[in-house]
C-alpha cells in the first residue's frame, strides 16, 4: 500500500456514469473513449495530445469528425484511433468475455513484431492512440514491450489494459520504460471472492502486489507515465462494493479510478439474471427501445480501426469472429480496407439507413450502432 502521504481523493472517471440515462451510459461505452473529469487527468490527456499531434495528424482528425456529420460513406484520411490486438489467448477465464469462454470464433495466435510495425509504419502520420489490446492479455506477449515501444516512438498515445496477474520486477520495469502512455488495470472486487467472481483463475492479492511493485518502479525511476487507471466492472456480484473498491484505489495512490458496464448477452436471460446490477443507475441496459433507437451514435466506422492478431480487420471491438472482417492487413494496406466495399456499405446502412447500396451485407447491418445488444 502506498504511504499516507501518496492518498489523494479520487474523483471518480464517470466512465459511463455520467447521467442516470441508460442510453448514455450503453452508449458511453460506444463512443469510444473513457471520460475523464479530474485535473490530473485532463492534464494527461492535453500533454499526450500536444507530443503526438502534427498538422498532418490535426487535419485528419477534423476530417474525419465532419465526414461523419456529412455520414459521408467513401471518406478521404484515415483513422485516428486504433486497437491493435497482439495476443487472443488469457491466463484467465471471465465467463462473460468469449476468450475466457474459450468461444472466440478467431483462433488463438500472437501477432508478430514485424507485422505490427509493417501496419504502425503506414498508420503513423495519421494515429493519434493506439491501444495494444483486445481480446486477450497483452502482457503474455512475449514482445509486447517492443511493440509498446515501437508505437510510442512515432510519436503515438499507447494504451494497454490487463489484468495484472502476471508481472515480475523486469517486466515492471520495461513497461513503465517503455514509452506507455495509459495502463487500464481491471480490478473488479475488493476481496479475493468479489473479484474472482468475474475475474476467474485471478488472484486478487498477486494483483494488489503486482500494481503495488509498477507504482514503486514508476516512483524509484521518476517517471510520470504511464498513467495507471484502476477500472472496476460493474455486475450485481460486486455493485455494492465501489466505495470499497474505490478507497482501496485511493490508499495504492493509482492515478485514477473508473467504473464501467459489465455487457452481457442479452439474449441470454441466465446472463442478465447473474449479472445485470440490480440498481438501474449501473445498468447499460436500463433504457427503453425508443430511447435507443433515437440516438444515432457509432463513430467508429469513420474514426477508428481495429486489427487482430492474424491481421484480420474489425469495425469495432465488440467483434471478434473473422467472419465479420473487412479485410486483412496482411494483402491490403490500411487505406484500402478503409474505403473497401465493406466500410463504405456499413457507413451507409449506419449514418443514411440505405440497405447494401453496393450489395455488400456487413455485420453493422445487424447491430445498427447498438452491439450491446447483440450476441456475437
Ligand atoms: C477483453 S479485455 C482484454 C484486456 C485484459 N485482459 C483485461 O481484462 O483488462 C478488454 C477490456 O474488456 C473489459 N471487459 C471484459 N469483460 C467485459 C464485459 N463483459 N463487459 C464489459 N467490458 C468487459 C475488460 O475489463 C478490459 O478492460
Ligand atoms: S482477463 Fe481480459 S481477456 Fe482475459 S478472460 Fe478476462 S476480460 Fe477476457
Amino acid at each position: 500500500m502506498g504511504e499516507q502521504g501518496d492518498r489523494r481523493e479520487l474523483t471518480e472517471e464517470r466512465v459511463c456514469w455520467m447521467s442516470d440515462s441508460g442510453p448514455q451510459l450503453a452508449l458511453a461505452r460506444i463512443l469510444g473513449s473513457d471520460r475523464h473529469t479530474d485535473l490530473q487527468t485532463v492534464g494527461f490527456h492535453l500533454r499526450e495530445f500536444v507530443r503526438c499531434t502534427t498538422p498532418l495528424k490535426l487535419a485528419n482528425l477534423a476530417m474525419a469528425k465532419m465526414q461523419r456529420w456529412l455520414r459521408r460513406s467513401r471518406v478521404v484520411g484515415m483513422p485516428t484511433q486504433y486497437f491493435i490486438d497482439p495476443i487472443n489467448m488469457c491466463n484467465l477465464r471471465c465467463p462473460l468475455c468469449p476468450t475466457g469462454r474459450g468461444v472466440l470464433a478467431r483462433p488463438p495466435g500472437r501477432m508478430a513484431l514485424a507485422d505490427l510495425k509493417g501496419v504502425v509504419d503506414e498508420i503513423a502520420p495519421y494515429a493519434y492512440r493506439v491501444e495494444l489490446y483486445n481480446w486477450g492479455e497483452p502482457l503474455l506477449h512475449p514482445e509486447i514491450f517492443e511493440m509498446i515501444a515501437y508505437v510510442s516512438q512515432r510519436p503515438i498515445s499507447v494504451g494497454l489494459s490487463s489484468n495484472l496477474n502476471h508481472l515480475d520486477d523486469n517486466m515492471a520495469r520495461r513497461l513503465v520504460t517503455s514509452g506507455l502512455s495509459q495502463l487500464v488495470v481491471s480490478i473488479d472486487g475488493a476481496t479475493q471472492e468479489s473479484y474472482e467472481a468475474y475475474r476467474r483463475r485471478g488472484r486478487l492479492d498477486v494483483v494488489l502486489k503486482n500494481l503495488e511493485l509498477l507504482l514503486e518502479t514508476r516512483r524509484a525511476l521518476k517517471l510520470c507515465g504511464p498513467f495507471i487507471i484502476w477500472r472496476m466492472l460493474v455486475g450485481k456480484h460486486n455493485e455494492r462494493e465501489i466505495e470499497a473498491v474505490r478507497t482501496m484505489a485511493s490508499e495504492m495512490g493509482v492515478d485514477a479510478f473508473a467504473i464501467g458496464p459489465l455487457f452481457v448477452d442479452t439474449k441470454d436471460p441466465k446472463q442478465v439474471e447473474q449479472w445485470v446490477p440490480s440498481d438501474p443507475r449501473y445498468s447499460p441496459y436500463a433504457c427503453t427501445i425508443s430511447e435507443l433507437e433515437n440516438t444515432w451514435h457509432c463513430r467508429d466506422l469513420w474514426e477508428s480501426m481495429v486489427i487482430n492478431w492474424d491481421g484480420g480487420v474489425a469495425p469495432c471491438c465488440w467483434l471478434h469472429d473473422p467472419q465479420f472482417d473487412f479485410g486483412n492487413v496482411r494483402h491490403q494496406t490500411v487505406q484500402e480496407i478503409w474505403n473497401g466495399p465493406s466500410y463504405v456499405s456499413a457507413r451507409r446502412v449506419i449514418s443514411r439507413h440505405e440497405e447494401e447500396p453496393n450489395g455488400v451485407s456487413t455485420i453493422c447491418h445487424r447491430c445498427r450502432g447498438h452491439p450491446h445488444y447483440m450476441a456475437y
